[in-house]
């Protein structure tokens, strides 16, 4: 009975959450310099120190409450639509449900990015109350080392928690390339996220600039079989060209939008690119304008080409889909010059939105139907 309950509430909490990414998606579409995802840090202070990690600090205060509140009004007001809570360790911030409930009541997709190494049944439970989208979840190797902490030995325990008790989606992201001794651990840590009904990523490890660092042969196999074991037709771990194009050696070709579409709120509350290029622009966020997100969504980063931030990359995605949406889609799909290759229900979205006769009847109804 206790099951059959959880399994409903499940079920209602993914289709309203369906529901809000849809609108997010329409409103990303509608605005080019609309931001879509904004990480703030609640607080820099890590109980761990993965050696490859220049993300965290020993010491720093948590940002008082008021503040994280005024700050995520602010990207609120700039048009954000999925604000995430990362770190440092952003589970160690005392109040972290009472900024989620924040987010949430504001409007915004809230999600997290955690060690999960303080994750308890009544935080979890807290998640729920506050309204949680979604939680990301670090695991790099299946028995803690030198590099990482972050092991499928020390967490299992709250994977089976969170596929017990969560209502929000959980994902599982292992970094590859980051040193440790036993690369094929992101293989396990991959099967054991999908038995547990999680979708599983990875990430591939960058330098203090974001970029590449050459991965050996070992990795990248490990990489492009992770990448085999993603696929799934319509979840964006689906469209991993970068990471394939990475993991070779090669350059990458596409436009990085941070600074519009991708903000990174450090907890001094200034706007950078990303985490590993702070102080570019390093506006407070309380001056931050709409003219700084049209300039940010036209400037050339020069380095994009070599870099490996994943999250950044998929929100220019919105973009390449935006401006292009077939070639993109056949890109997407290995299907170059034709749409005939696309899944059938990727063909008809086609149809119905971009290509067919009666698509700004469509696009219409769609708008109407999400509230935009
Ligand atoms: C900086 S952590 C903050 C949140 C939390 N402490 C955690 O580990 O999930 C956010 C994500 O960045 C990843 N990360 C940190 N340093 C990285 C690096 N040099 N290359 C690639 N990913 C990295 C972490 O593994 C984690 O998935
Ligand atoms: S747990 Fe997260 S913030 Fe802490 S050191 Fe590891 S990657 Fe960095
Ligand atoms: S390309 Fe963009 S996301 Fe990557 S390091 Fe440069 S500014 Fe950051």
């Amino acid at each position: 009975m206790l099951i059959r309950t959880l399994a409903l509430r499940r079920r209602v909490r993914v289709v309203g959450r369906r529901v809000r990414e849809a609108r997010a998606l329409a409103r990303a579409f509608q605005s080019p310099h609309r931001p879509i995802v904004a990480q703030i840090i609640p607080t820099r202070r890590c109980n761990l120190s993965c050696t490859y990690c220049n993300e965290f600090d020993r010491t720093s205060a948590p940002v008082p409450v008021e503040e994280l509140r005024r700050r995520i009004d602010r990207l609120v007001e700039l048009g954000t639509t999925i604000i995430t809570l990362s770190g440092g360790e952003p589970l160690l911030h005392a109040d972290v449900d009472g900024i989620v409930r924040h987010i949430r009541r504001r409007g915004a997709i809230a999600t997290i990015i955690t060690n999960g190494s303080l994750l308890t049944s009544s935080t979890i439970d807290r998640l729920n109350d506050a309204g949680l989208d979604s939680l990301q979840i670090s695991i790099d190797n299946v028995a803690p080392d030198d590099v990482s902490k972050k092991s499928l030995k020390v967490l299992d325990r709250q994977l089976r928690a969170l596929a017990e008790r969560a209502l929000f989606d959980v994902t599982v992201n292992a970094v590859v390339g980051g040193g440790s001794a036993s690369p094929e651990d992101a293989l396990t840590i991959g099967r054991r996220a999908r038995e547990l009904g999680f979708q599983s990523t990875v990430g591939i490890v960058h330098d203090e600039r974001g970029q590449l660092v050459p991965l050996g042969d070992r990795e990248r196999q490990v990489l492009q079989e992770t990448l085999r074991l993603q696929r799934s037709a319509f979840s964006f771990d689906r469209y991993n060209r970068f990471q394939e194009t990475l993991a070779g050696g090669s350059p990458y070709d596409w436009h990085c939008r941070a600074g519009s579409r991708y903000l990174y709120v450090c907890e001094d509350g200034l706007v950078h690119y990303c985490s590993q290029q702070r102080g570019r622009p390093g506006i407070p966020l309380a001056e931050y304008t709409a003219g700084d997100l049209a300039r940010e969504h036209s400037t050339v980063k020069p380095c994009a080409p070599y870099c490996t931030i994943g999250c950044v990359h998929r929100v220019a995605m919105v973009d390449d889909l935006r401006e292009r949406p077939v070639e993109t889609l056949q890109q997407w799909f290995g299907t170059p010059g034709s749409t005939a290759g696309l899944p059938r229900p990727v063909r008809l979205l086609v149809h119905l939105l971009v290509t067919g006769p009666e698509r700004r009847f469509v696009r219409g109804a769609a708008r109407r139907l999400l509230g935009i």
